[in-house]
C-alpha cells in the first residue's frame, strides 16, 4: 500500500476559513490523505467562529493576531512561524486560499522549502494593484509559483494562462464557498437554533426591507468608509427599510462605522455573526450592500442583488450574472442604486436570480482528488 499525501492546509482569516472547511473535512475522511491544520490566527475571533461551527481543531495556532497589525509585522511573523511548523511537519502539499497576508506568506514559506503549493481561489485578477489592496498581488505573487492552481471560474482559468502560467497544472474546480453555504445550509436545517440569534432583529424590523450589509476593505478606510457610511444613514432616512451591519473587528472599520452610525432607529450595528447567522442575515435580506469578497460569490447563489462597494472587482462573475453591481464608495452612487432596488421592482427582479457562475458545492472533492492524482 502506498504511503498517504501529507497535506498542511494552512489558513488565518474568516474567509480563508470559511472557504477550506469543506476541504479540511474532505481530507480527514479520505484514506488517502493525512491531513494537518496551521492557522495563523492572522484572525482571532472571527477565525474561531468558524472554527468552532465546522469543528476543526487545528494541529498548529500561531496566534499571530495582534491589535492593529501592520502588514509588514503580520508578514515577517507568518512567514517565520509557518516555516517552522513546515520543518517539523514536512508535509507533501502546502494548501493555502485566496490572497490574504497568510495566504502568500504561507506559500512562501513552502516555497522556501520545495514543498508544492495547491492555491485555491487562483488566477483572480482585477488587474489593478491597489485594488484590492494587497490583495491583488498577494494573489499573483502565489500564482507564480503555484504547483496546482484550482481555478474556481473558467475565467480565472484563463487568467492564469494568459500569464503563461503551464495549462497541466490549472484546473477548474469551483469555489469551496459553495460546498461551504451548502453545508450551513443543510445544518441550519437540521438544527434551525444555530441561526436563530437574530428573531430579537427581525421582530424589531418586522414590515421593513433588510439590507444586509459588511465592509472593511483597507482601501477604502478613511474617504471611501466615510462615503459608505453617509450612504447608510441617507437609506436610513427611509422608514420602510432597516440596515443589519455586523461590524468587522478592524478598529479602522469600527470606529468610522461607530462614530457615524449610532443612534440610528434603523441601523443595527452588531457584532460579527457566526457563518450559520450570516447565512441566516444573507437569507432575511432583500439586498446586500458590501465590499467582501465572499458576499459577491454568495449572494448570486442564493439570488440576492449585492451592490458591491468597490471600484473594481475580480469576481466579475456576479456582475456578468447581473446578480452583483459594482457602486464605489460615493454616497451619491450608492444611494442612487439602493434606491433603484427599492422602488424599482423590475430593476430589482431582474437582479434577484439565483446563479451558481462559482460552482456547484462538490469543489472541495475535485481539488483532493487533484492533490491525490
Ligand atoms: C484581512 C485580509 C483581507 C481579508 C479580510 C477578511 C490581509 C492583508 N487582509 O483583512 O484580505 O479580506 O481579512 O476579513 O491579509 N481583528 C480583531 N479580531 C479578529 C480579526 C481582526 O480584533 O478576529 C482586528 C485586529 O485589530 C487586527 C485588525 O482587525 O489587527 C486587522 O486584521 P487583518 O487580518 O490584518 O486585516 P483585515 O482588515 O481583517
Ligand atoms: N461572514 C460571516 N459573518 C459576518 C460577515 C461575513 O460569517 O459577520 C462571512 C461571509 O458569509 C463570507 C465571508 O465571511 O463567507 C466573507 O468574509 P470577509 O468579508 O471578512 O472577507 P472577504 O471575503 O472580503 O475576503
Amino acid at each position: 500500500m502506498t504511503e498517504p499525501i501529507k497535506v498542511m492546509t494552512v489558513f488565518g482569516t474568516r474567509p480563508e476559513a470559511i472557504k477550506l472547511f469543506p476541504l479540511v473535512h474532505t481530507l480527514e475522511s479520505d484514506p488517502r490523505f493525512v491531513s494537518r491544520v496551521c492557522v495563523s490566527a492572522q484572525h482571532r475571533d472571527m477565525l474561531d467562529q468558524v472554527l468552532s461551527i465546522a469543528g476543526i481543531e487545528p494541529d498548529h495556532d500561531l496566534d499571530l493576531m495582534t491589535p492593529g497589525q501592520t502588514l509588514d509585522a503580520l508578514t515577517a511573523r507568518a512567514l517565520v512561524d509557518i516555516g517552522a511548523v513546515l520543518d517539523s511537519e514536512k508535509p507533501d502539499w502546502v494548501v493555502v486560499q485566496g490572497d490574504t497576508t497568510t495566504v502568500m506568506a504561507g506559500a512562501i514559506a513552502a516555497y522556501y522549502r520545495k514543498i508544492p503549493v495547491c492555491h485555491v481561489e487562483a488566477g483572480l485578477r482585477s488587474g489593478d494593484i491597489h485594488h484590492p489592496w494587497p490583495e491583488e498581488v498577494n494573489r499573483r505573487v502565489v500564482g507564480t509559483f503555484a504547483a496546482l492552481h484550482c481555478a474556481p471560474t473558467q475565467t480565472a482559468a484563463d487568467a492564469l494562462l494568459s500569464e503563461n502560467t503551464d495549462a497541466a497544472t490549472v484546473h477548474v474546480t469551483g469555489n469551496t464557498v459553495i460546498d461551504a453555504l451548502h453545508w450551513v445550509t443543510k445544518r441550519i436545517e437540521a438544527e434551525p437554533e444555530l441561526a436563530a440569534g437574530l428573531s430579537e432583529l427581525e421582530e424589531r424590523f418586522a414590515g421593513k426591507r433588510i439590507i444586509g450589509m459588511t465592509s472593511h476593505r483597507r482601501e477604502n478606510f478613511g474617504e471611501g468608509m466615510r462615503g459608505i457610511a453617509e450612504a447608510v444613514k441617507r437609506i436610513a432616512a427611509r422608514d420602510d427599510v432597516a440596515i443589519i451591519f455586523p461590524v468587522h473587528l478592524n478598529p479602522n472599520v469600527r470606529e468610522v462605522m461607530n462614530a457615524e452610525l449610532a443612534g440610528f432607529d434603523n441601523v443595527a450595528l452588531i457584532e460579527p455573526l457566526d457563518y450559520p447567522h450570516f447565512a441566516r442575515l444573507l437569507d432575511i435580506s432583500y439586498l446586500m450592500l458590501s465590499d467582501s469578497g465572499g458576499v459577491q460569490e454568495e449572494a448570486p447563489a442564493l439570488g440576492k442583488p449585492v451592490l458591491v462597494m468597490r471600484e473594481t472587482t475580480e469576481r466579475p462573475e456576479g456582475i456578468e450574472a447581473g446578480t452583483a453591481r459594482l457602486v464605489g464608495t460615493d454616497p451619491n452612487t450608492i444611494v442612487i442604486e439602493v434606491t433603484r432596488l427599492l422602488d424599482d421592482e423590475d430593476a430589482y427582479r431582474a437582479m434577484a436570480r439565483a446563479h451558481n457562475p462559482f460552482g456547484d458545492g462538490a469543489s472541495a472533492q475535485r481539488i483532493a482528488d487533484l492533490l491525490a492524482s
